[in-house]
């Protein structure tokens, strides 16, 4: 796996978010509507599990509409969830937010029982956006109270309405391979933690099919079906002046130029993954990994027990 990040303030992350979460009515994930499988964080979804969620696909105006509809009728089959796609900095549909929050904890409401909602995601999903759109003018930001961490911000959004905010974390190991290419090309995670040349190859490999017209169109490609990923990045890298002296292609210009493109949405609205897609790499992955962990255990099994084992 190429992708080798240190995931920031997890353990103090985590730790707060499980503290708070027996006083949490609703948890609110913030995901990116261009890769919603992939920003889905699977230690949330251990911590949380049970509780009423409101998954947010934020970014929707970067990502493809029929692909958005498709992942909001996903979480709206999951019992106790909610769904809904919008644009961190418009405020109307920002404040649907709260309606669907409160639709979530029908016993709670007024000032004697708020609304308590706790609000996650990852790194640059646009948490701090969307919460700045939401307080407007209106409410307060207060971190100093008792009980509330350092790492924690409690905003009233409204008297009855609480919203607690955490920092942006992710995880530890990633066990979808298709996931941290799509983390790596969407911003996610650091630029010193991936091979840009990979990622861009992984996006090709996302987007070729699904999005060929638009390739086509941005870069004024011929048909590409039977170029390798490599070849359609050198491709790219040839349209777009990625030429080192001598002609030949720069696949790291390529890379950065396509990284780039797709990151400002100049391919047009665009997702990397649908919920079967990312089901299936899911389903793959971990079946692999279960299979390489089982060989691991059982070659440390039939370690033989040395002298200086046993002496311990
Ligand atoms: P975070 O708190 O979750 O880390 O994310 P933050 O709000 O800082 O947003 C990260 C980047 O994503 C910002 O861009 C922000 O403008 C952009 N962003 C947030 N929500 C949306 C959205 O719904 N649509 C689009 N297109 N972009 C969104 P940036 O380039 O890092 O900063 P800036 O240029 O806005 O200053």
């Amino acid at each position: 796996m190429p992708i080798q990040w240190f995931p920031g303030h997890m353990h103090s992350t985590k730790k707060a978010i499980a503290e708070r979460l027996p006083d949490i009515d609703v948890v609110i994930e913030l995901l990116d509507a261009r890769l919603p499988g992939s920003s889905a964080n699977p230690l949330l979804a251990d911590l949380t599990r049970g509780k009423p969620a409101l998954k947010v696909l934020n970014k929707q105006d970067l990502a493809d509409p029929e692909l958005t509809a498709l992942w909001l009728a996903h979480y709206q089959a999951q019992p106790g969830t909610n769904a809904l796609a919008l644009d961190a900095s418009v405020a109307a549909p920002a404040r649907q937010l709260i309606a669907a929050c409160r639709a979530l904890a029908p016993l709670r409401g007024g000032m004697v029982k708020p609304v308590r909602v706790l609000i996650c995601g990852i790194p640059n999903v646009g948490k701090s956006t969307l919460i700045n759109t939401m307080l407007g003018q209106r409410a307060a930001k207060t971190g100093d109270e008792p009980g509330i961490t350092k790492i924690e911000q409690k905003i009233m959004l409204a008297s009855d309405f609480q919203l607690f905010d955490t920092p942006g974390m992710l995880w530890p190991r990633i066990v979808v391979e298709q996931c941290g290419y799509h983390l790596a090309a969407s911003g996610g995670i650091g630029r010193n933690a991936y091979d840009e040349e990979e990622v861009a190859l992984a996006l090709m490999a996302s987007v070729r099919e699904r999005y060929a017209d638009r390739l086509q169109a941005r870069y004024k490609l011929d048909d590409f079906s039977s170029a390798t990923d490599e070849g359609l990045l050198a491709d790219i890298g040839r349209k777009r002046g990625g030429l080192r002296a001598g002609g030949q292609v720069n696949l790291q210009k390529a890379a950065e130029i396509a990284i780039n493109d797709f990151r400002t949405g100049a391919w047009g609205r665009i997702t990397l993954e649908t919920p079967d897609e990312f089901a299936q790499w899911s389903a793959t992955a971990h079946a692999l990994d279960a299979e390489r962990q089982a060989s691991r255990q059982a070659r440390r099994t039939k370690k033989p027990v040395s002298q200086s084992d046993d002496a311990l």
